[in-house]
């Protein structure tokens, strides 16, 4: 097999959109279709996803590619093995019988379980939980939207009573469904994905019995997926269905390690933040999970499977990035493409004394206020479209410079450089405010489907493409843009005061 015709396929799952990328061993894109689905609110605060277009989505974008990588004169056999990486928290249930959805999934950002939160917040055992699964009790995690799901879902509830109740995160439906579904699909997530449910042990990579107990869920009730490395030859199947059909799946990580990966963010200390409907800063912290102190998340970076140690993350979750841009597009009618948006932003030179915290979820990290709601503050007759488009993409980057704060105080380290990708960092004036906000160079890829990227080496490693991590450094010599902050100290001070005081304002929201 010589590497001039070996490629990889990437499906990449988010919150917004679905594309399929095909790579070749250089980690050069050759293929690609992108698809944006429904986004479905059936009440404030409630975001979910039809299971059934999630399916189709995928399967459309890799027809699409694969007929482009085709009409290019490549031979789509030559298509070795595919990678899947996907939103996490979403969750879905099904009926092992019938392998159909029982619901909706419940995206990541709903917030319909802010009540059960607390609930649990004042329950015995509660403080424990962090210390084995990284995560803290929010709206965040999946494992509050099953038990959502459990109390307020018939069928649900019906399901479970008779054993035939089937959970799993967005990686896992996808990988059921696409490898033949009730009739022999594989029922199985990776340990990224799992480190995301609070069900997991981090440092056994193993269901935490203690924590099923402790969210009430019976073992013999509940089918869970086992959890398996990210990238094996072996666990994940072959594609059933599309113009892929036969085609092993062998890499699986959740999007925000896969941008990690896809960065080459191998050696302890590196970083990235992705830009994407929310916004996710992982730094690698090596072979040891770091439990937070300073409201950050302890998560599985990426597991390469043995001999190779799995290596963790410490994470910065910011739930509104591209999705407050959404916001202003879809909801407040600003510009009808991000171009304009963009043209709207250099329309004036600052934020006109706005700040908008971009609150539609709560707040996650570092500050987890549950009960915050969006609010901009600073409107006067003077205010523009453009000053709140700064204001939107300062939140992202306010709320960034609060998470290196607390990784730097954690870890003891301080970041020379952040790595950047997705949608929001194609903004030049976003990357420069992130630049001058977190006083440290921003460095963007020319090439920025870093987690598409990311799922393809993994996928790429299952099957031996790769022997060891040091050959994939040859991708690292990309055409990279620098960004250095040119705004004095004090100033960038001055606003951070001025976003910290509007986010204590935002409190006490609660429904
Ligand atoms: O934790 C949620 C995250 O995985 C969603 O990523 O890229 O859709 O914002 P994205």
């Amino acid at each position: 097999m010589t590497s001039e015709k070996t490629f990889i396929g990437a499906i990449d799952h988010g919150t917004s959109s679905t594309r399929f990328i095909v790579f070749d061993l250089l980690g050069h894109p050759v293929a690609r279709h992108q698809q944006e689905f429904k986004q479905i609110h059936p009440k404030s605060g409630w975001h979910e996803h039809d299971p059934d277009v999630l399916i189709s989505s995928v399967v459309d974008c890799i027809d699409k590619a694969v007929e482009k990588f085709a009409q290019q004169g490549h031979d789509v056999s030559d298509i070795k093995c595919v990678g899947l990486t996907n939103q996490r928290e979403t969750m879905l249930v099904w009926d092992r019988e019938t392998g159909e959805a029982l619901h909706n999934a419940i995206a990541w950002p709903d917030t319909r379980t802010t009540s059960i939160v607390r609930e649990l917040k004042a329950k015995d055992g509660a403080d424990d939980l962090r210390s084995v699964c990284g995560l803290p009790l929010s709206t965040y995690p999946s494992s509050l939207k099953l038990l959502w799901l459990l109390r307020n879902v018939e069928a649900v509830r019906n399901a479970y009573d008779a054993g035939r109740l089937m959970f799993g995160t967005v990686d896992t439906w996808l990988l059921y469904r696409l490898t033949g579904g009730k009739d022999g699909g594989v029922f199985v997530t990776d340990a990224t994905n799992a480190s995301r449910t609070m069900f997991m042990n981090l440092k056994t990579l193993q269901y935490e019995e203690k924590h099923l107990q402790f969210f009430g869920l019976d073992r013999s009730k509940i089918h869970l997926p086992s959890i398996v490395p990210s990238s094996s030859a072996t666990d994940y199947g072959k594609l059933g269905v599309s113009r892929l059909k036969g085609t092993p799946i062998t890499g699986c990580l959740g999007d925000q390690s896969a941008a990690l990966v896809g960065q080459l963010g191998f050696s302890p200390g590196s970083a990235k933040n992705t830009y994407g409907t929310g916004c996710f800063l992982l730094y690698n912290v090596g072979n040891e999970p770091v439990i937070s102190k300073h409201g950050l998340l302890a998560t599985v970076a990426y597991d390469f499977g043995r001999p190779l140690k799995p290596v963790y993350a410490l994470e910065g979750s910011v739930a509104v990035a591209g999705s407050g841009i959404t916001f202003l597009m879809q909801n407040l009618g600003f510009a009808t493409q991000s171009d304009d948006i963009n043209a709207l932003a250099e329309s004036v030179d600052d934020n006109g004394g706005c700040v908008f915290v971009t609150a539609f979820s709560g707040l996650f990290a570092p500050y987890w206020i549950d009960d915050a709601k969006g609010t901009i503050f600073g409107i006067t007759q003077h205010t523009q479209k453009g000053h709140i488009v700064r204001a939107t993409f300062e939140a992202a980057c306010f709320q960034t410079k609060a998470i290196l704060d607390a990784m730097e105080k954690d870890s003891g380290q301080s970041l020379a450089k952040l790595a950047v990708d997705g949608g929001m960092s194609n903004s030049e004036i976003c990357m420069q405010t992130q630049a001058d906000l977190i006083g440290i160079p921003v460095d963007r890829p020319a090439m920025r489907e870093t987690t598409s990227l990311g799922a393809a080496i993994a996928a790429g490693f299952g099957v031996g493409l790769w022997q060891n991590l040091d050959e994939l450094m040859a991708m690292s010599r990309r055409d990279r843009t620098h960004f250095e902050p040119v705004l004095s100290k004090e100033a960038s001070a001055k606003m951070f005061t001025r976003w910290e005081r509007a986010v204590e304002m935002c409190r006490g929201w609660l429904d």
